[in-house]
């Protein structure tokens, strides 16, 4: 039987997605800086579950009908406030440090940011979804292991609408970690990989160098410690899943 690997890098291919049968293949979304860090940070805190949606209006939506919701996300990296929304301020931004237990521990998110949202509801239609992170990769290769899905699409969330190099870190070294379960890595896969196994000594100086979106979290007083915070590994020691509209646990 072949089983497949491989990696998307950019929001255009994520956006093509529905063109695809995704019916054999398991998803993992990255979007390291920093929405899936977010979300698997929040679940690690108590949050019950997130709902992800696009689009601001879409979140208001959604709050009418979940009215103990937080509302979190971002636009341009910072909290969505009240002049965007037509009058309501957003509880929570986009920073995992953000998302405490005191914060979030019991509560449903429903959060929208740039592209890390966009990018998991591309894959609408896979047999699973998953979030993934830094902070949960082995929690991810175990969960790989144990299911051996036949196909196997790493999506990187990318920035505005190019690739972004962190999240092909993060494709590449969870990559790297379940790389004997797939007799035809594809090139994309191969390309993480080697980017991650260049990489890995020093990852915060790589992603420092290569990453646009981690040098304008850095330029941020308020926003630079999401950096570090969002390239530790396993934190987190669980695998997380979109299901009905919802990110939530394996339990
Ligand atoms: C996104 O979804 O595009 C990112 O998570 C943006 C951010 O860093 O807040």
């Amino acid at each position: 039987m072949q089983t497949t690997l491989e990696t998307l890098f950019t929001p255009a291919e994520f956006e093509a997605l529905g063109q695809r049968d995704l019916s054999h293949t398991v998803c993992v979304v990255f979007d390291v800086l920093r929405a899936t860090t977010s979300m698997l940070t929040a679940l690690h805190n108590g949050a019950k579950v997130i709902l992800p949606v696009a689009e601001i209006a879409g979140a208001l939506a959604l709050r009418g009908r979940h009215p103990d919701a937080l509302l979190a996300g971002e636009r341009n990296g910072v909290r969505i406030r009240a002049a965007q929304t037509g009058g309501v301020d957003f509880d929570l931004g986009n920073s995992p440090r953000e998302f405490t237990p005191g914060r979030v521990a019991g509560k449903t998110i429903i959060i929208t940011t740039t592209n890390g949202t966009r990018a998991l509801q591309a894959c609408v239609g896979a047999r699973q979804i998953l979030a993934g992170a830094f902070l949960n990769l082995s929690a991810l290769a175990r969960w790989i292991n144990k299911e051996q899905p036949p196909h196997l699409l790493l999506v990187g969330a990318g920035t505005f609408k190019q690739a972004a190099y962190e999240d092909t870190l993060a494709a590449g070294a969870l990559s790297d970690l379940v790389w004997g379960q797939f007799n035809q890595p594809a090139d994309s896969a191969q390309i993480a990989r080697e980017i991650y196994l260049a990489g890995r000594g020093d990852l915060s100086g790589a992603v420092e160098r290569h990453s646009r979106n981690a040098r304008r979290l850095l330029a941020n007083p308020d926003l630079r410690e999401d950096v570090p915070f969002s390239i530790q590994r396993d934190t987190v020691p669980f695998a997380a899943f979109l299901k009905d509209g919802a990110v939530a646990r394996m339990t």
